[in-house]
């Protein structure tokens, strides 16, 4: 009850709420941003968005009823990108394309966006002519703008898609007794154990570098050792799922790979379940089930925005999410997958870069190979090469394989990455052995195997990769505010 009092008492009301009123001559405010202003002779149309929807509102000026002085001052000057407070009443709209508009009687601008540079007038505060003017620009310009470019259609649909999406996700697993725990971001293990890691360090650097020395004194440093940003909450989230049964993560992670490709982030944000008392096809069906719940939700709480992604971004993507959602993921073994591709590669049916074989990892062509044209929609692939998987995951009896599982789908391969855990303590320790670490430092997390072990299983979906799947937007530097990648920390 308070909410809505505030609302109604203190906050605009959204451009998305007044195109859903019955028009009937009522006192009606609104705020926002110029999109457009024609102006002709008599009438002066301005379209105002405030991001609230796709859709602006239409301001219809009458010169001829009159207006004040300064109203029409204003409007004379008015530009592209300036925000405005606009009163009138609420009228059916003449114009096609929109039930309701409205009958403007006072413009307030409240701050103005210059259609050319102002810069010879106070060089000191550096007015440059708005950037984004009434017309296509291109994803790339709009990187460099990032700042700005919340203001078009398409990055305001991405953050409302992801808005909703990330809502979605805490209510699926909040509906199912999965309790979210918020892991560390500043860990001293490397989950993962790729080394692709950020250093966290509050020494001085130049202090260092002066002496020159090639072992650095940790017990020096904030926490007295050598700190990352995590690159997973996994292990943390273990220890919960075997004390609460159920939990997830949902926050930033950060990887310092040099890879700069269209699908990886040196931060994005990672959603990881786990579960205690759960094994491979346990894990496998929850991530099933998981996605297609997302899916179903940002079709319908998301409807408009996906209507605009498959008109402009990505043809045929509603109908593709919709095969998604009921579709039944197909299961292959790595050994079988690799097996196919290698059938299609000497086939001469397709000819990819990276030679499939098996042990060594799957490359992305390899991965939309199998979704696209072996499986024809999501395929969940398993048990890959313990050597090319981390040091947790369970091992299979055959001593060559690991019961990992990662969820490909059509046009993006990799969506989610799981596995379910080696709970055996002597397994695991010879493993990480194998592999070169250092058991000690991982002591607490051997201790889950030292106490209570229990079978358990998670996996972790990368949240930019799954905006990127629901929009079409082919490049995830487009689906997160500010991204960060390989000579990218802007904003
Ligand atoms: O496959 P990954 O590396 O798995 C883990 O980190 C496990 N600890 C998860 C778990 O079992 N709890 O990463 C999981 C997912 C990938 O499938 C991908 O969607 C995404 O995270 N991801 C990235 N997204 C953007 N940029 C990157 N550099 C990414 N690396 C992984
Ligand atoms: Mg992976």
């Amino acid at each position: 009850m308070l909410i809505i009092l505030y609302n109604k008492a203190m906050l605009p009301k959204l451009i998305k709420y007044i195109l859903a009123q019955t028009p009937q001559s009522q006192e009606t405010e609104v705020s926002g941003w110029v999109r457009t202003k024609r102006d002709m002779k008599n009438l002066v149309f301005v379209e105002v968005n405030d991001g609230s929807c796709f859709a602006g509102i239409q301001c219809t000026f009458d010169r001829e009823a009159g207006l004040e002085a300064q109203t029409e001052a204003d409007l004379s000057g008015l530009t592209t990108g300036a925000s405005v407070k606009i009163k009138g009443r609420l009228v059916p709209s003449p114009s096609s394309g929109q039930a309701v508009e409205i009958a403007a009687c006072n413009l307030k601008v409240l701050g103005e966006a210059p259609a050319e540079n102002l810069n010879g007038k106070n060089q000191e505060l550096d007015i440059q002519a708005y950037p984004l003017q009434k017309k296509r620009h291109s994803l790339e310009f709009l990187r460099e703008i990032a700042h700005l470019r919340p203001r078009t259609n398409t990055f305001g649909a991405v953050a409302r898609l992801r808005s909703k999406t990330a809502f979605a996700i805490h209510r699926y697993f909040q509906e199912r007794d999965f309790h979210y725990l918020h892991t560390p971001i500043i860990t001293a293990g490397d989950c993962e154990g790729a080394g692709a890691m950020f250093q966290v360090t509050a020494l001085d650097l130049s202090g260092i570098a002066k002496t020159g020395a090639n072992g650095v004194d940790y017990s020096k440093d904030f926490f007295g050792k050598k700190t990352f940003l995590t690159v997973s909450g996994q292990l943390e989230a273990e220890t919960y799922a075997t004390a609460i049964s159920r939990v997830y993560t949902f926050g930033p992670t950060f990887r310092a790979e040099n890879s700069n490709t269209a699908r990886h982030l040196a931060e994005f944000w990672m959603v990881e379940p786990e579960i205690a008392f759960a094994e491979l096809n346990d894990n496998m069906a929850l991530a099933e089930d998981f996605l297609k719940y997302i899916i179903n939700a940002a079709l319908t709480e998301c409807a408009g925005e996906l209507e605009f992604f498959d008109a402009h971004i990505e043809k045929g993507i509603i109908e593709s999410l919709k095969n998604t959602a009921n579709a039944k993921f197909s299961h292959i073994t790595y050994t079988e997958a690799v097996k196919e591709l290698e059938k299609a590669a000497s086939s001469k049916k397709i000819s990819f870069e990276f030679e499939p074989h098996w042990g060594s990892d799957l490359q992305s062509e390899h991965e939309k190979f199998l979704t696209e044209k072996i499986a024809n929609g999501p395929v969940i692939v398993t048990d890959y090469p313990k050597n090319i998987k981390a040091f947790y995951m369970k091992q299979n009896d055959d001593d060559k394989t690991v019961r990992a599982m990662d969820v490909l789908v059509p046009r993006l391969g990799e969506i989610i990455g799981g596995s379910q855990r080696e709970d055996d303590l002597e397994k695991l320790i010879r493993r990480m052995k194998e592999m070169n670490l250092k058991t000690e430092d991982y002591y607490w997390y051997l201790d889950l195997r030292r106490y209570g072990s229990v079978p358990h299983s998670g996996f972790g979906l990368g949240f930019e990769r799954l905006i990127q799947y629901i929009s079409g937007m082919t490049n995830i530097r487009d689906v997160i505010p500010y991204p960060r990648a390989v000579g990218q920390a802007e904003f």
